[in-house]
């Protein structure tokens, strides 16, 4: 049985992993309408990824006995700057989401929550594999830069990244 505090935290994280889906569906359709096709896909298989990670919570509150509850998601932005743009908001999005799953994951233990503590593991991990990947990007942008051939190595590149997790 979930305790409350537990419960609506959990139900949070939910539509956050639901959000971060939309936000990088968002990215994908701007990518898109660059011409970024690599970018695009790129993109789109993350937001695929962040919709695995809405499921997988969901699933586990109400394996637990507990109803999850899918809430209204805000509007994502749909105007960027660039691709440097796209890719440093996309990892300073995972680090607010990486806080959030730190600040729940302390929750479980001040609660002496120790099965959603151990579920909750996998999202460290996974966390910590997201900056990781977008943080090596950021790098990569900023090696071959953006202008022109530039710009198509690094469309080129995101094509064939694998979203983790
Ligand atoms: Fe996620
Ligand atoms: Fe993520």
């Amino acid at each position: 049985m979930l305790k409350k505090e537990v419960l609506d935290r959990l139900n949070e994280q939910i539509n956050l992993e639901h959000f971060s889906a939309n936000l990088y569906l968002s990215m994908a359709s701007w990518a898109s309408a660059q011409g970024l096709a690599g970018t695009a896909k790129f993109l789109k298989e993350h937001s695929n990824e962040e919709m695995e990670h809405m499921h997988k919570l969901f699933d586990y509150v109400n394996e637990t006995g507990a109803q999850a509850v899918v809430g209204a998601l805000k509007t994502p932005p749909n105007e960027f700057k660039d691709i440097k743009d796209v890719i440093t908001q996309t990892y300073k999005h995972e680090k607010f989401i990486t806080s959030k799953i730190n600040s729940l994951v302390d929750l479980t233990l001040t609660q002496k929550d120790f099965a959603t503590f151990n579920f909750l593991q996998w999202y460290v991990a996974e966390q910590h594999e997201e900056e990781a990947l977008f943080s090596g990007l950021i790098d990569k942008i900023e090696i071959i830069g953006t202008d022109g051939r530039g710009l198509h190595l690094i469309d080129k590149e995101l094509g064939t990244t694998i979203a983790v997790g």
